[in-house]
C-alpha cells in the first residue's frame, strides 16, 4: 500500500540494480542499470509497475476491459496487453496512426497476447486529440454493447494512480543504493509522457532519499517543466501530500530529444551498439537508447558532479528494435558483421 492505494503484484520482487563495469571506466564514475527491462510479462519494461496500481484500480470498479491509448507500436500498450491477459481481462489499443506496413515488434506481441488494436487513419483536416476521442467513444460503446466494462488508461499510464509504480521504485532503489554502498547517486530516467520521472521525483522528494533525479526528455515539448509541475500538482491533491516542488526543481533536459518522438537518428543507435558490445545490454531506439545517448554526453560535458554515481534507469522497450524503420537503418550499419563462408 502506498499512499493510501493497493497494488497488484506483477513484479514479484525487486528489479536488479546492476553496475556496469566496462562503461563505468570508461565515464571514471560508477554507472548503473535498473534492470526495469527485466520485469515479467510481455517482454517486460517501465508500465508493469504503474499497471499494478492501476490494474488494481480496475479491477476494484469491476471492470472486465482495459483499454488504452499510444501510437501504433506502444510499448504501454504491449504491456496492458500482458496485464489483461494474466488478470482474465480483455485488453483494447487506440492509435491515431498509420499500420506500419507489418505486423512486427509489439503490434505482433499485442497479437500474441490477445489484444485488440484499432487503427484510426490520420486526417490532417482534424486534430490528433480529437480523432483519439472519437475512436475511444466508438470503441468504448462496443464493448459496452457486449455487457464488458470498460476501465480506460491514459497514454503510458501517466495518471495520478500510474505514478505511484514509480514512487514505489525510488523506495525500492534507494534501498538497494544503500545496500549497495553507492556514493551520491544520481538517478537519470527517460521522459515520455512524464509518469516514470514524476514517480520517481515524488519518491524522492517525499520520502527523503539522498539522490539526484535528472530526467531526458525523448520528445519536443512545449515546456516540459510547466506539464511536471502541473502534473506534480495533481498529485498531491490526489495522494492529500503537501506540495514541496516547485518547477525549478523539475531537471529535465531538452537537448537531446533530436526533434521528434520515435525517430531514427545515427548517434543513437551508436550508443545502443556502444551499451550493447560493450556490456551485452540491449536498449531501444525510441527511449533508453536516445537516453543512454544524453547520459553520455553529459559525462562528456561535466555535467555530473565529481564522484557521483550514475544509475540510468533502464525502462525497457526493447522489441522498438525490431520495428521497420529502426531495423533498416540497423541492417545497412551492421550488415558488415555478417561474414558468409
Ligand atoms: C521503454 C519506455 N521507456 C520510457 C518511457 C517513458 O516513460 P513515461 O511515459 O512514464 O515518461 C516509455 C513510455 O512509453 C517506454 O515505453
Amino acid at each position: 500500500m502506498t499512499l493510501g492505494y493497493e497494488k497488484m503484484s506483477f513484479l514479484g520482487s525487486s528489479t536488479p540494480l546492476e553496475k556496469m563495469e566496462n562503461i563505468s571506466s570508461e565515464f571514471g564514475a560508477g554507472f548503473y542499470l535498473k534492470r526495469d527491462d527485466l520485469t515479467p510479462y510481455g517482454t517486460g519494461g517501465n508500465k508493469l509497475r504503474k499497471l499494478e496500481y492501476l490494474v488494481k484500480d480496475a479491477k476494484n470498479q469491476g471492470a472486465t476491459v482495459l483499454l488504452t491509448v499510444g501510437g501504433a507500436q506502444t510499448n504501454h500498450g504491449r504491456l496492458t496487453a500482458a496485464v489483461a491477459a494474466k488478470c482474465g481481462m480483455k485488453s483494447a489499443v487506440i492509435a491515431v496512426d498509420e499500420y506500419p506496413g507489418e505486423l512486427s515488434a509489439n503490434l505482433l506481441l499485442d497479437g500474441i497476447m490477445g489484444c485488440d488494436v484499432y487503427l484510426v487513419k490520420p486526417d490532417s483536416e482534424k486534430k490528433y486529440g480529437e480523432q483519439l476521442n472519437a475512436a475511444i467513444n466508438k470503441v468504448t460503446r462496443s464493448y459496452e454493447e457486449k455487457g464488458e466494462k470498460v476501465y480506460f488508461i491514459p497514454m503510458g499510464g501517466s495518471n495520478e494512480v500510474g505514478a505511484l509504480g514509480y514512487y514505489d521504485c525510488a523506495v525500492e532503489l534507494a534501498k538497494q543504493i544503500d545496500d549497495m554502498n553507492i556514493e551520491n547517486p544520481h538517478i537519470v530516467t527517460t521522459v515520455g509522457s512524464l509518469g516514470t520521472y514524476m514517480g520517481l521525483a515524488m519518491g524522492i522528494a517525499h520520502e527523503n532519499i539522498a539522490a539526484n533525479l535528472t530526467g531526458i526528455s525523448i520528445m519536443p515539448y512545449k515546456d516540459v517543466k510547466e506539464s511536471a509541475l502541473k502534473h506534480y500538482i495533481s498529485c498531491t491533491e490526489k495522494f492529500g501530500l503537501k506540495p514541496v516542488l516547485s518547477k525549478k526543481d523539475f531537471s529535465i533536459l531538452t537537448d537531446y530529444d533530436y526533434g521528434a518522438y520515435n525517430n531514427p537518428v545515427k548517434e543513437v543507435r551508436d550508443s545502443i551498439y556502444h551499451m550493447g558490445s560493450r556490456e551485452g545490454i540491449i536498449l531501444d531506439p525510441c527511449y533508453t537508447g536516445k537516453t543512454f545517448n544524453a547520459v553520455r554526453k553529459l559525462v562528456e560535458k561535466g555535467y555530473f558532479a565529481k564522484g557521483e554515481s550514475i544509475i540510468m534507469i533502464h525502462t525497457g522497450g526493447i522489441p522498438g528494435i525490431y520495428t521497420k524503420h529502426h531495423r533498416l537503418e540497423m541492417e545497412k550499419e551492421l550488415m558488415g558483421k555478417i561474414h558468409i563462408m
